[in-house]
C-alpha cells in the first residue's frame, strides 16, 4: 500500500470542530471517508460568508471535484442524505455511499424517542436520530442496508426475516409510541430508492484502490473518543467506534500515515453524562456565549468546562493519536487565567491517564487544577503557532508535553483559513 491513510477524530464528547481540519486537510486528499456514527453529527463548516452543516456527508462536500465516501459502519438517514446532496451537487463535489451501511428507519426514532421517554429524569440525552436502535440492529445482523433498496423484494425479504419489523412494533407498543406499519415503510424505502441507487459502491474496494496507486484518503471520525461506545462512559455514549479503530474494522486498514486528534481549548458536552471539569453558574454562561456553544445538530445549549488534560491524555492513548489539533483558542481571550484539570483521585487514589477512566471515575473522581496565564490579545490573524502570543504558545506547549503529543495547528475563530499552523500541518 502506497497511499497513505489519514484520520481526523475528536477527543472530548464531540463538537470539536473537526469539520473544519476536515475541510483544511482534504485539499490535499483524493477522497474525504465518514467511517462512523450518522446524522447526530454536526460539522460545521464556513466557506466565505456561508456556512453550511454537515450531518452524514462528509465534510468535502464543500470543494469541487473532491470524491466523498460513506463507509458500511455509518448510519444513514435518508432525508438527511437527500438534502446534503443539494450541498454536494450546489459544489460539483461527488458522494459515494457503501451498499452496505445500515439505513435509519422511521422506527429506530421512534425506539430512540420511546426509550428516552421512559427514562425520564435518567434519560441518555440522546439526539433522538434513532442512532443507538439502528447500531442495534446492525450488531445483531438485521435491518436494511442501502444495498437492499433496490429491489421491492429485498426490502420485504429483510424486514420478514426472523419477523424483524414486527419485532420492532412490539418494542414501540410497549414504549406507546407511534410507528410506522410495514406497508407504510417499505413504501417509504422505494421512494428514496432512486436517489440512493445511482450512488451505491463498494467503499472498501475503492479505498484500497485508491492508497494501491498511491492517493491519499482522509477519513472523517464523528462524535469524539469520550462518546465511544467502548471508551466512553456507558449509558452516556453514542454507539460506534470513534477512533481510528473505527476504521480498521469497517475499512481494514491498519496503518495510518497520521491519526490527527482534535480537542478545543476547553471542554464541553451535549446530553447527560459525567462531566469531571464542568463549571457551572455564570463562569460556565460565559464560555457558553463567547465560545456560541449550542448543538450544531439539535441546538441544545452544550455544558461547558475548564479542559481535561488527564481525560484528553487517556483519548490520545486509546485513541492512538499521533498530533493534536487544538480549536477554539480565541475564545479564551480576555480570560485572567486558564485552567486544566491535571489530576483525578479517584476513592483516595491517584488515577493517571494510562488507566481507563470508567463512569465511576468520571463521576466520582475529584479534579487537580493547573492555572496559565491567560491572555487578553486578539488572536485571530495568527496563522503560524509562533505568531501566537506567549501565553498561548505557553498554553499549548504544556498541553502537548502533558499527553505527549505534537500540537500542529491551533484554531483561531470560524472561518475556514483562520488557523495557526506549524510546518507538519499541512
Ligand atoms: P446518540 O448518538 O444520539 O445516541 O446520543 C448519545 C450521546 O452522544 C448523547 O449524549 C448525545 O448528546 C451525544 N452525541 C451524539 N453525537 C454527538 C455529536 O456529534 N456531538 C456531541 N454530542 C453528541
Amino acid at each position: 500500500m502506497s497511499g497513505s491513510a489519514v484520520v481526523v477524530c475528536g477527543l472530548q464528547w464531540g463538537d470539536e470542530g473537526k469539520g473544519k481540519i476536515v475541510d483544511k486537510l482534504a485539499r490535499n486528499a483524493h477522497a474525504v471517508v465518514r467511517f462512523n456514527g450518522g446524522n447526530n453529527a454536526g460539522h460545521t463548516l464556513v466557506v466565505g460568508d456561508k456556512k453550511y452543516v454537515t450531518h452524514t456527508l462528509p465534510s468535502g462536500i464543500v470543494r469541487a471535484d473532491q470524491n466523498n465516501l460513506v463507509g458500511p459502519g455509518v448510519v444513514c438517514d435518508l432525508d438527511v442524505i437527500t438534502e446534503e446532496l443539494q450541498i454536494a451537487l450546489k459544489h460539483d463535489a461527488r458522494v459515494f455511499l457503501d451498499r452496505s451501511a445500515p439505513v435509519i428507519l422511521p422506527i429506530h426514532i421512534a425506539i430512540d424517542k420511546g426509550r428516552e421517554l421512559a427514562a425520564g429524569k435518567r434519560k441518555i440525552g440522546t439526539t433522538n436520530r434513532g442512532i443507538g436502535p439502528a447500531y442495534e440492529d446492525f450488531w445483531s445482523r438485521r435491518g436494511i442496508k442501502l444495498g437492499d433498496m433496490v429491489s421491492e423484494d429485498r426490502i420485504v425479504a429483510r424486514l420478514r426475516r426472523g419477523e424483524y419489523y414486527e419485532e420492532r412494533l412490539a418494542v414501540t407498543r410497549h414504549l406507546g409510541v407511534d410507528a410506522m406499519s410495514f406497508d407504510e415503510v417499505v413504501a417509504w424505502l422505494l421512494e428514496y430508492s432512486e436517489t440512493i441507487k445511482p450512488l451505491l459502491v463498494d467503499t472498501r474496494a475503492i479505498v484500497s484502490q485508491m492508497l494501491s496507486a498511491g492517493m491519499q484518503v482522509l477519513f472523517e471520525g464523528a462524535q469524539g473518543v469520550m462518546l465511544d461506545t467502548v471508551h466512553g462512559s456507558q449509558p452516556y455514549t453514542t454507539s460506534s467506534c470513534c477512533t481510528a479503530a473505527g476504521v480498521s474494522a469497517t475499512f481494514g486498514i491498519y496503518k495510518f500515515e497520521r491519526v490527527v486528534g482534535v480537542t478545543k481549548a476547553y471542554a464541553t458536552r451535549v446530553g447527560a453524562g459525567p462531566f469531571p471539569t464542568e463549571l457551572h453558574g455564570e463562569a460556565g454562561e460565559r464560555l457558553r456565549e463567547k465560545g456560541s456553544e449550542f448543538g450544531a445538530t439539535t441546538g441544545r445549549p452544550r455544558r461547558c468546562g475548564h479542559a481535561d488534560w488527564n481525560a484528553l491524555g487517556f483519548a490520545c492513548r486509546v485513541g492512538g493519536v499521533t498530533e493534536l489539533v487544538v480549536t477554539k483558542a480565541d475564545v479564551l481571550s480576555g480570560f485572567d487565567q486558564v485552567r486544566a484539570g491535571t489530576s483525578y483521585v479517584f476513592e483516595g487514589r491517584p488515577i493517571g491517564p494510562h488507566e481507563t477512566l470508567t463512569t465511576r471515575v468520571l463521576e466520582d473522581s475529584i479534579v487537580s487544577y493547573t492555572d496559565f496565564p491567560g491572555w487578553s490579545e486578539d488572536i485571530t490573524g495568527c496563522r503560524r503557532i509562533e505568531d501566537l502570543p506567549e501565553a498561548v504558545q505557553n498554553y499549548i506547549q504544556e498541553m502537548s508535553k502533558f499527553v505527549g503529543c505534537p500540537v500542529t495547528a491551533v484554531s483561531v475563530g470560524p472561518g475556514r483559513d483562520v488557523i495557526a499552523t506549524s510546518n507538519g500541518f499541512v
